[in-house]
């Protein structure tokens, strides 16, 4: 049943009567296993029912949970959508059936803003901007060319999208700054070192990597080495999220700095439900609270590190 339900009703729903749906993109990357844990964490202790699917980066997989969701009748569905388009018709169902949705951690690209009642989630755009600006400070002293080799995430997602608009548009200040060759590593390590390696290749002169997550930019640390280069030094290398293995890395001088993105957005997520699921109205749009971390900051914040 639905929030009008509980408000024409007078009755507040108890914790353990609460079903919510989670539909996650996948197990892509760490950013996105800490963010399972920290989802089902988050639920276990509020003593609410959580419905969990896997839909291994296909967006076909996440409109089959969402609709079974609506078939289970459950209070509140939540996801992460895989790409930004193409959701219209499966939250018109749930919208039709009475059932609010909570879009978390990505966004989706629609027109109609009513078919949803929440976005929580990160500023992708200012990450990008941020990872952009890293690069304008520390190539401030050069003249020549800064080739620049980009990893995005996957095509259509949100934090491809919005990372490489966020990249360029800081860096287009300085035309010596040339984003040489730019393809999707699908936000994993074998992704990242496989677009790396060919791309090394085709452009030998590339002497920074922007990778749109860590796990990517890990990927593209084993390629650096393996083409015989070392990484941190010969090639920099940027990425976005702040995971305990980029974290290493970045302490370690392979990675030069990361912007961090948190996947801690359980209890929020929780929240939101338990207000929409009372009646209570929520904001549209929530962000998420996000720093930076340069190698001598990540060594200091490293054994605190929960992902
Ligand atoms: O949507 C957030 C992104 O998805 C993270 O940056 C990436 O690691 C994950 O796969």
């Amino acid at each position: 049943s639905t929030a009008a339900d509980t408000s024409s009703t007078g009755a507040a729903k108890a914790p353990g009567d609460i079903v919510v749906g989670f539909a996650q993109v996948g197990a892509e990357s760490g950013w996105r296993t800490a963010n399972t844990k920290d989802i089902q964490d988050a639920f276990a202790a509020s003593g609410m029912q959580l419905k969990f699917s896997d839909a291994q980066q296909k967006q076909e997989n996440q409109i089959k949970a969402i609709r079974s969701y609506i078939t289970q009748g459950v209070d509140v569905i939540a996801f992460s959508p895989v790409v930004e388009t193409g959701w219209d018709a499966v939250l018109k169902e749930a919208k039709d059936a009475g059932i609010p949705v909570v879009l978390t951690d990505r966004a989706v690209d629609s027109k109609d803003d009513s078919l949803y009642v929440s976005f929580l989630g990160s500023d992708f755009i200012k990450e990008g901007e941020k990872a952009g600006q890293w690069v304008v400070d520390e190539y401030k002293n050069q003249t020549d060319p800064v080739k620049i080799i980009q990893l995005e995430g996957t095509t259509g997602a949100a934090p491809a999208i919005d990372r490489a608009e966020g990249f360029a548009d800081v860096i287009k200040a300085d035309p010596k700054f040339q984003i040489v060759a730019s393809q999707t590593g699908d936000f994993t390590r074998a992704g990242g070192k496989q677009v790396t390696e060919a791309l090394l290749k085709s452009n030998p002169d590339a002497t920074l990597i922007f990778a749109h997550n860590d796990d990517m930019g890990l990927g593209a640390i084993e390629a650096v080495e393996a083409a015989g280069k070392v990484p941190g030094k010969d090639i920099k290398i940027v990425t976005i999220d702040a995971v305990k293995d980029g974290m290493q890395a970045l302490s370690d001088g392979k990675i030069n700095f990361i912007v961090e993105c948190s996947p801690l957005l359980g209890k929020q997520l929780v929240d939101i439900v338990k207000k929409v699921v009372a009646g209570e109205s929520v904001e549209k749009r929530i962000l998420t609270e996000e720093t930076t971390f340069t190698q001598e900051q990540a060594t200091a914040a490293f054994p605190t590190r929960q992902y």
